[in-house]
């Protein structure tokens, strides 16, 4: 992809999470400055330790749900344009416990942040969004348009993510991301917030046997850390790309369907782990099949997901063995 000229002050939230670390890794390398804020609810100072000491990096210690919380950051650093939203409550299990926490952090603080981000004269807003947004509907692939008001959420979590995005599209600077399941370094293992793939590869290396909830059946569309990278760049407006109607709501996925007992076939061999797997009964809530349309995004951005599977686990894989925790 082309790098645009503009260099733009860009607002990270989550910049000490998974998916935010990549993103202000990347945003850095291309020349722009970044205020990232995170209050460690389920990231990790060590996510931002290949950029902590950037010059052209400011971190705060803050909650998204303060107030002001754009208008002070603007302040001091009057360079900023474009806010990237992925700080939220990210565990389905947790929403389900803590409905209103999840409701004031994923859905009234961003519209918060938005309304502060149009007052701020921004030229981008872009919010992470979810595949939980369509609750456990089976119309696959699924199209944007298939989350609506009549859609039962499984979760809190997959309610306040449709209403945040349902909200951000609807505001001149507003893109949200829905993203799939997102892979690749950094994710935690440990956290129980985590994705299959990052335990998977833990299981894998401790040579223990892959523990699948269910038939391992189910299916879900995994699409690799990098990838999302180079389409936040693309809402964001950093990439010379024909992408210049910057409001709506768009799929990230890869458009391909991996089950669970595939993806745990990939990475024993990729590992050598001999192992057979543990079954273990469904768990409540697990949504059977979830898979992107993503020709949406393509056609007004030009984004495929370029990173095979294969691909995609090897980095991770490559990446935990460096990485891994003595026992
Ligand atoms: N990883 C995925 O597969 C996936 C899929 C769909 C959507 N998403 C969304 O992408 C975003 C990033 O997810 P991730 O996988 O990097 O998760 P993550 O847990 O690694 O990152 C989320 C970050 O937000 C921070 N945070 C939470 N509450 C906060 C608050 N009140 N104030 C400031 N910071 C706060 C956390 O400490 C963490 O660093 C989330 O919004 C998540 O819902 C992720």
């Amino acid at each position: 992809m082309k790098e645009h000229q503009e260099k733009r002050g860009c607002v990270v939230t989550g910049v000490a999470g998974f998916v935010g670390s990549h993103l202000a890794e990347r945003l850095l390398s291309l020349g722009h400055e970044v205020v990232g804020v995170d209050n460690f609810f389920s990231g990790h100072p060590e996510n931002m330790a290949s950029f902590r000491d950037h010059p052209a990096f400011n971190f705060y210690e803050k909650s998204i749900a303060e107030q002001n919380l754009l208008e002070d950051l603007t302040e001091k650093h009057p360079s900023l344009n474009c806010c990237f939203h992925l700080a939220a409550i990210v565990s389905v299990p947790y929403s389900m416990d803590h409905e209103d926490e999840t409701m004031e952090l994923n859905f009234t603080a961003t519209v918060r942040l938005l309304q502060s981000a149009e007052k701020l004269q921004f030229k981008r807003f872009v919010f992470a969004g979810s595949a939980a947004e369509y609750g456990n509907d089976q119309r696959l692939p699924l199209q944007e348009a298939y989350a609506d008001e009549n859609t039962a959420h499984a979760s809190p979590y997959g309610r306040a993510k449709f209403l945040g995005s349902q909200k951000v599209a609807s505001s001149p600077l507003g893109v949200a991301l829905r993203f799939f399941n997102i892979y690749g370094p950094r994710q935690d293992p440990r956290s129980p917030y985590s994705g299959v793939i990052s335990r998977f590869l833990d299981m894998a290396l401790a040579e223990e046997r892959l523990t699948v909830f269910g038939d391992g059946l189910q299916a879900r569309d995994f699409v690799y850390i990098s990838d999302v990278v180079d389409a936040y760049l693309l809402a964001g407006g950093l990439q010379d790309s024909s992408f210049e109607v910057c409001h709506g709501i768009y799929n990230i996925g890869t458009g391909r369907s991996t089950t669970i007992l595939e993806l745990a076939e990939i990475i024993k061999a990729l590992t050598g782990n001999g192992n057979a797997p543990r079954f273990l009964p469904e768990r409540p809530g697990d949504i059977r099949f979830s898979l992107a349309s993503v020709e949406a995004f393509s056609k007004a951005a030009g984004w495929r997901a370029g990173t095979s599977l294969r691909d995609g686990l090897r980095a991770t894989l490559q990446w935990y063995r460096e990485h891994r925790p003595e026992e």
